[in-house]
């Protein structure tokens, strides 16, 4: 079997305060875009795998794709083995969760095919166990997120913009950031959700609500992305924001020309881009092959 696994971005990401389990409680908006890794199963006899064409990957229990098989071997029928291939197109401390996709697309993958027959909550809490951002690549659509990023609302975004992601050429520490990152002292009125729901379509509200608490401590020791973030805006993105704990930056355009040409722009300077068109909103998992065969 052979599914794509998506990216995603946070539409807004404020920071709320830590929490006495060392997490912090946030509020975002999860919302999946075009950039995807791509995994391979192939059932074998009882022993786990994993392949990548990433060299910096390490493909032992630290990965979160073996963790994820073996949470699902513990339920799985005596026997049970895959070898797992990974194609990497998500950059690596991005702040897109690629592996934190790829996690749950193992979860959901080997649950169809060794028939674990998990439920949704057996699923979900295998899922924040590999770590917070993975409940929400469980299921279609854009989320809501609070707590750790793991209370998750279904958000129908019918997203009308075209968004362009760039990824400068530096990897964030999501621990690192975390760690020296200023927390706000009030929360804002308006919640994230509800500025999706009420203003998607203005811009101009989008623009000053839509904030990344990350944003000045991550561009302070990372220059590269406050310079991406302004070339979005140089080139005509109505909204510019940093996603996740970084590298990553996003901008939402109206038009698909201007996305296009900046796009090309970043892909000359050898910054890794993608372009997802409005109204994305890809199936979950999306199953590209069903051979499981050697
Ligand atoms: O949950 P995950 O393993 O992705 O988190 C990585 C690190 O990021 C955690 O060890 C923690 O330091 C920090 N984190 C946090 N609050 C969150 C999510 C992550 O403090 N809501």
């Amino acid at each position: 079997m052979t599914v794509r696994s998506y990216a995603k971005i946070n539409l807004g990401l404020r920071l709320l305060r830590k929490r006495p389990d060392g997490y912090h409680d946030l509020e975002t908006v999860f919302h999946r875009i075009e950039m995807h890794d791509e995994l391979s199963f192939r059932l074998t006899d009882g022993t786990v795998s994993l392949e990548t064409d990433r060299k910096d990957l390490p493909t032992d229990s630290s990965n979160l794709c073996i963790k994820a098989a073996e949470y699902m071997r513990s339920r799985a029928p005596a026997g049970s083995g895959v070898a797992m291939r990974l194609r990497k197109g998500i950059p690596i401390g991005a702040g897109l969760g690629g592996g934190s996709s790829d996690a749950a697309t193992v979860l959901l993958a080997l649950n169809d095919l060794w028939s674990v027959k998990a439920s949704a909550d057996q699923l979900k809490s295998d899922a924040l166990r590999l770590g917070s951002d993975v409940p929400f690549f469980l299921s279609e659509g854009s989320a809501a997120a609070t707590g750790r990023g793991d209370l998750l609302e279904v958000l129908p975004v019918e997203m009308p913009y075209w968004i362009v992601v760039a990824v400068p050429p530096v990897a964030v520490s999501t621990a690192w950031a975390y760690a020296n990152v200023r927390l706000r002292s009030v929360a804002p009125s308006v919640s994230l959700k509800e500025v999706m729901t009420r203003s998607l379509r203005d811009w101009k509200v989008l623009r000053s609500q839509l904030t990344n608490d990350f944003e000045s401590t991550v561009i302070a020791s990372h220059p590269a992305i406050g310079k991406a973030k302004q070339h979005l805006l140089d080139g005509g993105a109505l909204v510019a924001l940093m996603s996740g704990s970084g590298s990553a930056v996003f901008g939402l355009f109206a038009e698909e020309p201007a996305a296009l040409a900046v796009s090309a722009d970043f892909e000359t300077q050898g910054y890794v881009v993608s372009v997802t068109a409005p109204g994305f909103s890809p199936p979950v998992p999306h199953i590209l092959t069903t051979e499981t065969d050697p």
